[in-house]
């Protein structure tokens, strides 16, 4: 095959993104596929028709290239890619748009709010603590938890407490006591459950692509019926929402409430590729190097 490999572009996920491109590429070439490797810059579709691929792997993350954006490029020059679709990822890139989608199917997600930015920093728009982030972020860019001690109402405080005021649109959550989760799916099948078990403080960007900060447990050391609905709830969602090829969904679990204490945060449909991530890391815990499943995702693309 002749893949090209998207990769970088400008979202806060670019070095991400370069990661996780840089491994997708490294795997098909040791696989002796031909490779084109493109650093997303305006003249993608030129770099693109000028390198005729037989599909193209996308190995972006955030926006643009999780959202839809892309993929309707792909669309239209007749490119067959790797992962979601245009209508997919409009919705699962928005962390609101995937509550829409996926609550009035029984799926549990936090009841959140939109937070104007109006009221930013004058009103807290929920009970404390709760979790603000940007509603089509990734890696956690700009998530803060406003604790009750956070000096969240003091316009004077708004630089110590957060870059909120860079992101367009905001959601705020209860923030879920617990445990941190996630599962990835691939094709029909929900691979496994992990847990994410952090040194200090919480799941941020540190904490995801810092070797060391962040203890993964797969399969997670949690009770069986527990398991079983979060792959349960991942598969669903992924079906619900249409995705295609990889997806992660990522939960917090309330162990003092069981079952009724699981929630979905989101469906990630671009799902991280480096060597820390997790859906590589999954994949090895079924059986799947990662080779293999790059291997696999572009198979998939190209039916
Ligand atoms: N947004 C990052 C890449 C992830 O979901 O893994
Ligand atoms: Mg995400």
């Amino acid at each position: 095959w002749h893949v090209a490999v998207l990769m970088g572009g400008w979202s806060a996920e670019r070095e991400v993104s370069l990661m996780s491109g840089g491994g997708v590429a490294d795997a098909l070439e040791s696989r002796g596929h031909k490779v084109t490797r493109i650093d997303m810059d305006r003249d993608v579709a030129l770099r693109l028709a000028e390198a005729k691929p037989d599909v193209v792997f996308n190995a972006l993350h955030g926006v643009p290239g999780e959202d839809g954006t892309v993929q309707g490029l792909l669309d239209l020059m007749g490119l067959k890619y790797t992962h979601s679709g245009l209508v997919t990822s409009v919705i699962a890139i928005d962390k609101e748009l995937t509550k829409q989608a996926l609550v009035p199917h029984g799926i549990p997600m936090p009841t959140g709010t939109m937070v104007d930015s109006e009221s930013l920093f004058s009103i807290d728009p929920l009970p404390r603590p709760y979790v603000l982030k940007p509603v089509n972020e990734g890696s956690s860019v700009g998530v803060a938890i406003v604790k009750d001690d956070s000096n969240y109402g003091n316009p004077i405080a708004r630089d110590a407490v957060g870059p909120w005021q860079e992101f367009d649109r905001l959601l705020a959550e209860p923030f879920i006591k617990g445990r941190e989760l996630t599962v990835a799916v691939l094709g029909d099948q929900a691979l496994a459950v992990t847990e994410l078990r952090v040194k200090s403080g919480f799941y941020d960007y540190d904490a995801k692509y810092t070797e060391g900060l962040t203890e993964h447990v797969c399969p997670a050391d949690v009770p069986a019926d527990v398991a079983r609905r979060m792959k349960d709830l991942a598969l669903q969602s992924h079906r619900l929402l249409g995705c295609k090829g990889a997806s992660r969904s990522d939960f917090r679990w309330d162990d003092e409430h069981g079952l009724a204490g699981i929630y979905l945060l989101e469906v990630n449909t671009q799902p991280g590729m480096t060597p820390l991530s997790l859906v590589p890391e999954q994949g090895r815990a079924v059986g799947m190097d990662y080779a293999e499943l790059v291997e696999r995702l572009v198979g998939e693309a190209l039916l």
